[in-house]
């Protein structure tokens, strides 16, 4: 019974730390929060075109130069159905991708070496 009542005292003083949280500054942040783009930029001109059909995941995740992402916008206009953008629109997001999202490294993982795999069940070739 006294331990209820300790933890309900308890409680109840961390209440007032809840409330008066201060709330965090958006500008701060790096990256926007529903999108996960850069806030770097152009980003809302991206996240306003590119976002009706797929996710933005799919962005964050590509990378290349300038010509790479042309290509794919390229792709998406002649087998996706995206309407072509405007001269002015594309250069910016364009610009947003390459200085954003540019060519690196691969970042897949290296395979692993076969005695750290689990036990293979069936018989092989
Ligand atoms: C009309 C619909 C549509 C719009 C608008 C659209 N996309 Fe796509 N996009 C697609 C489809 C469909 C795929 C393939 C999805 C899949 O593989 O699941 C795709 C795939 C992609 C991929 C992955 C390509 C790959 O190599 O796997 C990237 C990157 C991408 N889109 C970027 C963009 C960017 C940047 C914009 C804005 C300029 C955009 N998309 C706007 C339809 C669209």
């Amino acid at each position: 019974m006294k331990a209820r009542w300790l933890t309900a005292l308890a409680m109840l003083a961390g209440l007032p730390a809840l409330i008066f949280l201060p709330p965090q500054p958006e500008a701060a942040e790096a990256t926007d929060r529903v999108s996960g783009l850069a806030r770097n930029g152009d980003w809302q001109l991206v996240q306003a075109n590119c976002t009706e059909c797929h996710s933005s995941a799919l962005i964050i995740q590509n990378s290349g130069n300038r010509a790479v992402w042309q290509s794919r916008l390229v792709w998406m206009e002649q087998t996706q159905g995206m309407a072509a953008l405007n001269p002015e629109t594309e250069d910016r997001i364009l610009s947003y991708l390459t200085e954003n999202y540019g060519p690196r490294q691969s970042t897949r993982r290296a395979p692993l070496p076969n005695h750290l795999l689990p036990a293979n069940p069936y018989p092989t070739l």
